[in-house]
Protein backbone atom coordinates (compact mmCIF):
# COMPACT_ATOMS: atom_id res chain seq x y z
CA UNK A 1 0.00 0.00 0.00
CA UNK A 2 1.74 2.96 -1.15
CA UNK A 3 0.32 6.38 1.12
CA UNK A 4 2.40 8.92 -1.57
CA UNK A 5 0.60 7.57 -4.85
CA UNK A 6 -1.72 10.06 -6.26
CA UNK A 7 -1.12 12.72 -3.61
CA UNK A 8 0.25 16.14 -3.80
CA UNK A 9 2.39 17.87 -1.58
CA UNK A 10 3.75 21.66 -1.05
CA UNK A 11 7.53 21.83 0.24
CA UNK A 12 8.47 25.07 1.39
CA UNK A 13 11.91 25.96 1.54
CA UNK A 14 13.44 28.58 3.26
CA UNK A 15 16.85 30.33 3.91
CA UNK A 16 19.18 26.90 5.52
CA UNK A 17 21.68 24.95 4.83
CA UNK A 18 19.31 22.08 5.22
CA UNK A 19 17.93 22.99 2.06
CA UNK A 20 19.71 20.41 0.63
CA UNK A 21 18.15 17.59 2.35
CA UNK A 22 14.55 18.89 1.09
CA UNK A 23 15.76 18.58 -2.62
CA UNK A 24 16.39 14.64 -1.47
CA UNK A 25 13.14 14.69 0.06
CA UNK A 26 11.54 16.07 -3.08
CA UNK A 27 13.08 13.32 -4.39
CA UNK A 28 12.04 10.62 -2.19
CA UNK A 29 8.32 11.67 -2.66
CA UNK A 30 8.50 12.24 -6.68
CA UNK A 31 10.21 8.51 -6.63
CA UNK A 32 6.83 7.46 -4.10
CA UNK A 33 4.39 8.40 -6.34
CA UNK A 34 3.76 11.75 -5.46
CA UNK A 35 3.34 15.39 -7.03
CA UNK A 36 5.97 18.11 -5.51
CA UNK A 37 5.66 21.71 -5.72
CA UNK A 38 8.18 23.64 -4.55
CA UNK A 39 7.95 27.19 -3.27
CA UNK A 40 11.44 29.04 -2.58
CA UNK A 41 12.07 31.80 -0.61
CA UNK A 42 14.41 34.46 -1.22
CA UNK A 43 16.87 33.40 1.13
CA UNK A 44 16.48 29.52 0.16
CA UNK A 45 17.73 30.13 -3.29
CA UNK A 46 20.94 30.62 -2.44
CA UNK A 47 21.16 27.59 -1.20
CA UNK A 48 20.00 25.52 -3.49
CA UNK A 49 18.56 26.59 -6.68
CA UNK A 50 15.15 26.32 -8.63
CA UNK A 51 16.50 24.24 -11.23
CA UNK A 52 17.31 21.80 -8.58
CA UNK A 53 14.37 21.32 -7.67
CA UNK A 54 12.49 21.36 -10.95
CA UNK A 55 14.35 18.76 -12.21
CA UNK A 56 13.90 16.31 -8.92
CA UNK A 57 10.21 17.04 -9.06
CA UNK A 58 9.46 17.60 -12.81
CA UNK A 59 7.33 20.56 -11.79
CA UNK A 60 8.24 24.64 -11.68
CA UNK A 61 9.33 26.02 -8.63
CA UNK A 62 7.56 28.97 -7.21
CA UNK A 63 9.27 31.81 -6.02
CA UNK A 64 6.90 35.38 -6.20
CA UNK A 65 3.67 35.98 -4.69
CA UNK A 66 3.55 38.22 -8.02
CA UNK A 67 3.79 34.89 -10.17
CA UNK A 68 1.34 34.89 -12.91
CA UNK A 69 1.32 31.34 -14.04
CA UNK A 70 -1.59 30.10 -12.29
CA UNK A 71 -4.68 31.85 -14.32
CA UNK A 72 -6.16 34.10 -11.23
CA UNK A 73 -2.64 35.35 -10.52
CA UNK A 74 -3.27 33.96 -6.88
CA UNK A 75 -0.49 31.27 -6.46
CA UNK A 76 -1.01 32.17 -2.50
CA UNK A 77 -4.05 30.55 -2.27
CA UNK A 78 -4.18 27.63 -5.27
CA UNK A 79 -1.14 25.89 -4.43
CA UNK A 80 -2.91 24.72 -1.04
CA UNK A 81 -5.75 23.63 -2.56
CA UNK A 82 -5.90 19.91 -2.72
CA UNK A 83 -2.39 19.60 -1.51
CA UNK A 84 -2.01 16.86 1.21
CA UNK A 85 0.03 18.68 3.31
CA UNK A 86 2.30 21.60 2.83
CA UNK A 87 6.01 21.09 5.02
CA UNK A 88 8.24 24.14 5.07
CA UNK A 89 12.12 22.13 5.98
CA UNK A 90 14.29 24.44 6.75
CA UNK A 91 11.99 26.46 8.51
CA UNK A 92 14.28 28.95 10.14
CA UNK A 93 14.16 30.73 13.62
CA UNK A 94 12.97 34.10 11.35
CA UNK A 95 10.71 31.81 9.54
CA UNK A 96 9.09 30.42 12.53
CA UNK A 97 8.51 34.02 14.28
CA UNK A 98 7.04 35.08 11.07
CA UNK A 99 4.64 32.10 11.39
CA UNK A 100 3.64 32.46 14.37
CA UNK A 101 2.41 36.15 14.15
CA UNK A 102 0.56 35.80 11.13
CA UNK A 103 2.87 37.50 8.76
CA UNK A 104 2.45 37.27 5.14
CA UNK A 105 4.75 39.63 3.64
CA UNK A 106 6.17 36.95 0.67
CA UNK A 107 4.60 33.60 -1.53
CA UNK A 108 5.38 31.53 1.36
CA UNK A 109 4.34 32.96 4.21
CA UNK A 110 0.53 34.41 2.29
CA UNK A 111 0.35 30.60 1.32
CA UNK A 112 0.88 29.19 4.81
CA UNK A 113 -2.29 31.88 6.10
CA UNK A 114 -4.08 31.34 3.48
CA UNK A 115 -3.91 27.68 3.39
CA UNK A 116 -6.69 24.86 2.35
CA UNK A 117 -4.32 21.52 4.33
CA UNK A 118 -2.45 20.55 7.34
CA UNK A 119 0.83 22.47 7.81
CA UNK A 120 4.45 20.79 9.03
CA UNK A 121 7.31 22.79 9.87
CA UNK A 122 10.62 20.96 9.85
CA UNK A 123 12.94 23.77 12.05
CA UNK A 124 16.50 23.72 11.31
CA UNK A 125 18.85 26.59 12.88
CA UNK A 126 21.99 26.63 15.63
CA UNK A 127 21.10 25.39 19.16
CA UNK A 128 21.41 28.50 20.77
CA UNK A 129 18.80 29.97 18.30
CA UNK A 130 16.63 26.95 19.01
CA UNK A 131 16.88 27.48 22.86
CA UNK A 132 16.42 31.20 22.83
CA UNK A 133 13.75 31.76 24.63
CA UNK A 134 11.54 34.08 21.88
CA UNK A 135 11.66 30.56 19.41
CA UNK A 136 10.23 28.30 22.02
CA UNK A 137 7.73 30.99 22.33
CA UNK A 138 7.35 30.81 18.94
CA UNK A 139 7.37 27.26 18.99
CA UNK A 140 4.32 26.76 21.62
CA UNK A 141 1.90 29.20 19.68
CA UNK A 142 2.29 27.29 16.19
CA UNK A 143 1.38 23.76 18.18
CA UNK A 144 -1.01 25.96 19.75
CA UNK A 145 -2.30 26.54 16.34
CA UNK A 146 -2.31 23.20 15.24
CA UNK A 147 1.11 23.14 13.37
CA UNK A 148 2.92 19.67 13.47
CA UNK A 149 6.95 20.34 14.31
CA UNK A 150 9.16 17.68 12.79
CA UNK A 151 12.13 17.61 15.18
CA UNK A 152 14.69 18.62 15.40
CA UNK A 153 17.15 16.47 15.79
CA UNK A 154 20.05 16.90 17.73
CA UNK A 155 23.62 16.12 16.38
CA UNK A 156 26.50 18.60 14.78
CA UNK A 157 25.75 21.87 12.78
CA UNK A 158 26.91 23.36 10.49
CA UNK A 159 28.28 26.30 12.17
CA UNK A 160 30.54 23.43 14.02
CA UNK A 161 28.67 23.58 17.05
CA UNK A 162 26.91 20.57 18.59
CA UNK A 163 23.59 20.76 19.88
CA UNK A 164 19.46 20.33 19.36
CA UNK A 165 18.97 22.53 15.95
CA UNK A 166 19.36 20.34 13.15
CA UNK A 167 16.73 19.20 10.72
CA UNK A 168 15.93 15.53 9.94
CA UNK A 169 17.04 14.04 7.52
CA UNK A 170 15.03 13.56 4.01
CA UNK A 171 14.62 9.61 4.84
CA UNK A 172 13.72 10.96 8.29
CA UNK A 173 11.17 13.35 7.01
CA UNK A 174 9.35 10.87 4.74
CA UNK A 175 8.80 8.87 7.00
CA UNK A 176 6.89 12.14 9.52
CA UNK A 177 5.15 12.23 6.26
CA UNK A 178 3.95 8.75 5.85
CA UNK A 179 2.95 8.64 8.86
CA UNK A 180 1.36 11.55 8.76
CA UNK A 181 -0.68 9.95 6.16
CA UNK A 182 -2.41 7.36 8.37
CA UNK A 183 -5.46 7.06 9.10
CA UNK A 184 -5.82 8.21 12.91
CA UNK A 185 -8.35 4.45 13.61
CA UNK A 186 -6.62 4.61 17.46
CA UNK A 187 -7.41 8.24 18.19
CA UNK A 188 -7.77 8.26 22.03
CA UNK A 189 -7.19 4.85 22.26
CA UNK A 190 -4.23 3.60 24.72
CA UNK A 191 -2.09 0.47 23.89
CA UNK A 192 -0.16 -1.61 25.95
CA UNK A 193 2.58 -3.71 24.22
CA UNK A 194 5.43 -6.50 24.80
CA UNK A 195 8.09 -6.89 22.26
CA UNK A 196 11.56 -8.67 22.50
CA UNK A 197 12.99 -11.29 23.69
CA UNK A 198 13.28 -12.55 27.97
CA UNK A 199 16.71 -13.01 29.50
CA UNK A 200 16.71 -15.55 31.97
CA UNK A 201 19.99 -15.19 33.90
CA UNK A 202 21.33 -18.17 35.29
CA UNK A 203 24.43 -17.01 36.83
CA UNK A 204 25.95 -13.50 36.73
CA UNK A 205 27.05 -14.28 32.86
CA UNK A 206 24.96 -17.05 31.69
CA UNK A 207 21.50 -17.11 30.75
CA UNK A 208 18.46 -18.52 28.40
CA UNK A 209 16.87 -16.28 25.66
CA UNK A 210 15.71 -16.32 22.18
CA UNK A 211 16.63 -14.50 18.72
CA UNK A 212 13.86 -11.98 18.90
CA UNK A 213 14.67 -9.07 17.72
CA UNK A 214 11.97 -6.78 18.76
CA UNK A 215 11.27 -5.34 15.17
CA UNK A 216 7.79 -6.77 14.86
CA UNK A 217 6.90 -5.45 18.24
CA UNK A 218 8.62 -1.76 17.98
CA UNK A 219 6.92 -1.39 14.42
CA UNK A 220 3.48 -1.83 15.37
CA UNK A 221 4.59 0.28 18.79
CA UNK A 222 4.85 3.00 15.74
CA UNK A 223 1.88 1.92 13.49
CA UNK A 224 -0.05 2.43 16.44
CA UNK A 225 1.36 5.83 16.92
CA UNK A 226 0.39 6.89 13.60
CA UNK A 227 -2.83 5.60 14.24
CA UNK A 228 -3.22 8.02 17.10
CA UNK A 229 -3.16 5.57 20.00
CA UNK A 230 -0.98 6.59 23.42
CA UNK A 231 1.16 3.85 23.40
CA UNK A 232 3.21 2.01 25.66
CA UNK A 233 5.77 -0.47 24.98
CA UNK A 234 7.23 -2.92 27.76
CA UNK A 235 10.61 -4.58 25.87
CA UNK A 236 12.74 -7.26 26.52
CA UNK A 237 16.36 -6.69 25.85
CA UNK A 238 16.62 -5.40 22.24
CA UNK A 239 18.68 -2.50 21.32
CA UNK A 240 16.06 -0.74 19.21
CA UNK A 241 15.98 3.07 18.76
CA UNK A 242 12.45 3.93 20.76
CA UNK A 243 9.87 5.08 18.04
CA UNK A 244 8.89 8.36 18.48
CA UNK A 245 6.14 9.03 21.00
CA UNK A 246 6.30 6.13 22.73
CA UNK A 247 6.72 5.22 26.48
CA UNK A 248 9.20 2.97 27.10
CA UNK A 249 9.72 0.29 30.14
CA UNK A 250 12.58 -1.79 29.10
CA UNK A 251 12.31 -5.41 31.54
CA UNK A 252 14.91 -8.43 31.02
CA UNK A 253 13.04 -11.15 32.64
CA UNK A 254 9.69 -12.67 31.68
CA UNK A 255 8.68 -11.96 35.96
CA UNK A 256 9.84 -8.36 35.07
CA UNK A 257 7.86 -8.23 31.70
CA UNK A 258 4.71 -9.45 33.58
CA UNK A 259 5.01 -6.98 36.97
CA UNK A 260 6.15 -4.21 34.13
CA UNK A 261 2.47 -5.37 32.42
CA UNK A 262 0.10 -5.92 34.95
CA UNK A 263 1.27 -2.24 36.62
CA UNK A 264 0.68 -0.27 33.23
CA UNK A 265 -2.63 -2.17 32.00
CA UNK A 266 -5.14 0.33 33.86
CA UNK A 267 -6.64 2.27 31.13
CA UNK A 268 -5.36 0.57 28.30
CA UNK A 269 -8.05 -0.21 25.62
CA UNK A 270 -5.98 -3.23 23.82
CA UNK A 271 -2.83 -5.22 24.84
CA UNK A 272 -0.59 -6.52 22.28
CA UNK A 273 1.83 -9.74 23.36
CA UNK A 274 4.30 -9.53 20.74
CA UNK A 275 7.30 -10.63 22.90
CA UNK A 276 8.70 -14.23 22.69
CA UNK A 277 8.79 -15.07 26.43
CA UNK A 278 10.07 -17.34 28.03
CA UNK A 279 8.26 -20.14 28.65
CA UNK A 280 10.53 -21.35 31.81
CA UNK A 281 13.42 -20.29 33.57
CA UNK A 282 16.20 -21.83 35.66
CA UNK A 283 14.44 -22.52 38.96
CA UNK A 284 17.85 -20.82 41.24
CA UNK A 285 19.90 -18.18 39.70
CA UNK A 286 23.54 -19.03 40.58
CA UNK A 287 25.32 -15.85 43.17
CA UNK A 288 28.86 -16.90 41.07
CA UNK A 289 30.10 -17.68 37.83
CA UNK A 290 28.76 -21.40 37.42
CA UNK A 291 32.19 -23.33 37.38
CA UNK A 292 33.31 -25.98 34.37
CA UNK A 293 32.40 -29.70 36.08
CA UNK A 294 33.59 -32.95 34.03
CA UNK A 295 30.52 -34.63 32.93
CA UNK A 296 27.19 -33.50 32.17
CA UNK A 297 25.42 -30.99 34.52
CA UNK A 298 21.53 -30.70 34.36
CA UNK A 299 19.11 -27.43 34.47
CA UNK A 300 16.04 -27.05 36.57
CA UNK A 301 13.85 -24.98 34.92
CA UNK A 302 10.22 -23.89 36.24
CA UNK A 303 7.79 -22.75 34.53
CA UNK A 304 7.28 -18.74 33.95
CA UNK A 305 3.78 -17.01 34.00
CA UNK A 306 1.70 -16.42 30.86
CA UNK A 307 1.69 -12.77 30.43
CA UNK A 308 -1.15 -13.18 28.24
CA UNK A 309 -2.98 -15.08 28.87
CA UNK A 310 -2.98 -13.89 32.23
CA UNK A 311 -4.52 -10.03 30.87
CA UNK A 312 -7.15 -11.94 29.01
CA UNK A 313 -8.49 -13.88 31.44
CA UNK A 314 -9.15 -10.73 33.84
CA UNK A 315 -12.82 -9.34 34.16
CA UNK A 316 -11.61 -5.94 32.91
CA UNK A 317 -9.50 -7.59 29.93
CA UNK A 318 -8.72 -4.59 27.14
CA UNK A 319 -8.99 -6.16 23.44
CA UNK A 320 -6.52 -8.48 23.28
CA UNK A 321 -4.23 -9.53 20.61
CA UNK A 322 -1.62 -12.21 20.82
CA UNK A 323 0.84 -13.68 18.36
CA UNK A 324 1.80 -17.29 17.48
CA UNK A 325 5.25 -17.72 16.42
CA UNK A 326 5.32 -21.78 15.17
CA UNK A 327 7.84 -23.63 12.97
CA UNK A 328 5.06 -26.03 11.17
CA UNK A 329 0.96 -26.24 11.58
CA UNK A 330 0.61 -22.41 11.65
CA UNK A 331 -3.13 -22.59 11.66
CA UNK A 332 -3.31 -25.16 14.43
CA UNK A 333 -1.42 -23.57 16.77
CA UNK A 334 -2.44 -20.40 16.51
CA UNK A 335 -6.02 -21.28 16.98
CA UNK A 336 -5.46 -23.27 19.72
CA UNK A 337 -3.94 -20.31 21.57
CA UNK A 338 -6.62 -18.10 20.03
CA UNK A 339 -9.16 -20.19 21.77
CA UNK A 340 -6.90 -21.40 24.84
CA UNK A 341 -6.14 -18.28 25.99
CA UNK A 342 -9.36 -16.62 24.69
CA UNK A 343 -8.26 -13.91 22.63
CA UNK A 344 -9.34 -11.61 19.95
CA UNK A 345 -6.81 -11.90 17.52
CA UNK A 346 -4.02 -14.56 17.25
CA UNK A 347 -1.17 -12.99 14.31
CA UNK A 348 0.30 -15.94 13.27
CA UNK A 349 3.89 -16.17 11.33
CA UNK A 350 6.38 -18.81 10.85
CA UNK A 351 9.62 -18.42 12.91
CA UNK A 352 11.65 -19.01 9.18
CA UNK A 353 9.52 -16.13 7.98
CA UNK A 354 9.55 -13.42 10.82
CA UNK A 355 12.33 -14.27 13.39
CA UNK A 356 14.68 -11.79 13.19
CA UNK A 357 13.99 -10.37 9.73
CA UNK A 358 12.88 -6.73 8.27
CA UNK A 359 10.20 -8.57 6.65
CA UNK A 360 7.44 -11.64 7.32
CA UNK A 361 4.58 -13.13 6.34
CA UNK A 362 1.24 -13.15 8.87
CA UNK A 363 -1.99 -14.69 8.96
CA UNK A 364 -4.69 -13.28 11.15
CA UNK A 365 -6.50 -15.29 12.95
CA UNK A 366 -9.91 -14.21 14.12
CA UNK A 367 -13.72 -15.58 15.46
CA UNK A 368 -14.30 -15.29 12.04
CA UNK A 369 -11.45 -17.44 10.34
CA UNK A 370 -8.03 -16.90 8.41
CA UNK A 371 -6.94 -13.80 6.84
CA UNK A 372 -3.73 -14.69 5.26
CA UNK A 373 -1.92 -11.09 4.83
CA UNK A 374 1.10 -10.90 1.73
CA UNK A 375 4.43 -11.17 2.63
CA UNK A 376 5.65 -7.21 3.44
CA UNK A 377 8.48 -5.53 5.89
CA UNK A 378 7.32 -5.45 9.31
CA UNK A 379 6.06 -1.79 9.14
CA UNK A 380 3.40 -2.04 6.44
CA UNK A 381 2.28 -5.75 8.32
CA UNK A 382 2.25 -3.47 11.56
CA UNK A 383 0.21 -1.07 9.71
CA UNK A 384 -2.33 -3.57 8.59
CA UNK A 385 -2.61 -5.08 11.70
CA UNK A 386 -3.64 -2.02 13.04
CA UNK A 387 -6.27 -0.91 10.70
CA UNK A 388 -7.97 -4.43 11.41
CA UNK A 389 -7.65 -4.66 15.10
CA UNK A 390 -9.15 -1.09 15.07
CA UNK A 391 -11.93 -2.28 12.45
CA UNK A 392 -12.78 -5.39 14.83
CA UNK A 393 -12.55 -2.96 18.10
CA UNK A 394 -15.54 -0.92 16.49
CA UNK A 395 -17.33 -3.96 15.08
CA UNK A 396 -17.27 -5.50 18.92
CA UNK A 397 -18.81 -2.55 20.20
CA UNK A 398 -21.91 -1.75 17.54
O1 LIG B 1 11.17 -9.79 17.35
P1 LIG B 1 11.29 -10.16 15.88
O2 LIG B 1 12.68 -10.62 15.52
O3 LIG B 1 10.77 -9.07 15.00
O4 LIG B 1 10.38 -11.44 15.64
C1 LIG B 1 9.00 -11.34 15.75
C2 LIG B 1 8.38 -12.56 16.45
C3 LIG B 1 8.57 -13.79 15.59
C4 LIG B 1 9.03 -12.77 17.84
C5 LIG B 1 6.86 -12.19 16.63
O5 LIG B 1 6.28 -11.99 15.36
C6 LIG B 1 6.12 -13.28 17.38
O6 LIG B 1 5.62 -14.23 16.82
N1 LIG B 1 6.01 -13.12 18.75
C7 LIG B 1 5.45 -14.12 19.65
C8 LIG B 1 6.49 -15.13 19.94
C9 LIG B 1 6.07 -16.21 20.92
O7 LIG B 1 6.74 -16.40 21.87
O8 LIG B 1 4.96 -16.78 20.67
P2 LIG B 1 4.35 -17.96 21.61
O9 LIG B 1 3.61 -18.78 20.65
O10 LIG B 1 5.40 -18.63 22.42
O11 LIG B 1 3.42 -17.18 22.61
C10 LIG B 1 2.06 -16.90 22.28
C11 LIG B 1 1.66 -15.56 22.84
O12 LIG B 1 1.68 -15.57 24.27
C12 LIG B 1 2.54 -14.42 22.42
O13 LIG B 1 1.71 -13.31 22.18
C13 LIG B 1 3.44 -14.18 23.63
O14 LIG B 1 3.83 -12.81 23.75
C14 LIG B 1 2.53 -14.57 24.77
N2 LIG B 1 3.23 -15.15 25.95
C15 LIG B 1 3.87 -16.33 25.83
C16 LIG B 1 4.49 -16.88 26.93
C17 LIG B 1 4.43 -16.19 28.16
N3 LIG B 1 5.01 -16.67 29.25
N4 LIG B 1 3.79 -15.01 28.23
C18 LIG B 1 3.17 -14.49 27.15
O15 LIG B 1 2.60 -13.39 27.24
Amino acid sequence: MNAFRGKRFVLGVTGGVAAYKTAELSRLLAKAGAEVDVVLTEAGSRFVGAVTFQALTGHPVWQSLWDDRIGNGMAHIELSRGAAALLVAPATADFLARLAHGLADDLLTTLCLARDCPLLVAPAMNRQMWENPATQRNVVQLRADGISILGPATGEQACGEYGIGRMLEAPELFDELHAFLQPKVLAGKRVLLTAGPTFEPLDPVRGLTNSSSGKMGFALARACVEAGAEVTLVAGPVTLATPHSVCRIDVRTALQMREATLQNLPGQDVFIGVAAVADYRPRSVEAHKIKKSAGPRALELVANPDILAEVAARNDAPFCVGFAAESQDLEKHAEAKRIGKKLDLVVGNLIQDGLGSDTNRITLFAADGAHPLLPADKAELARQIVAFLAARMEKSRA
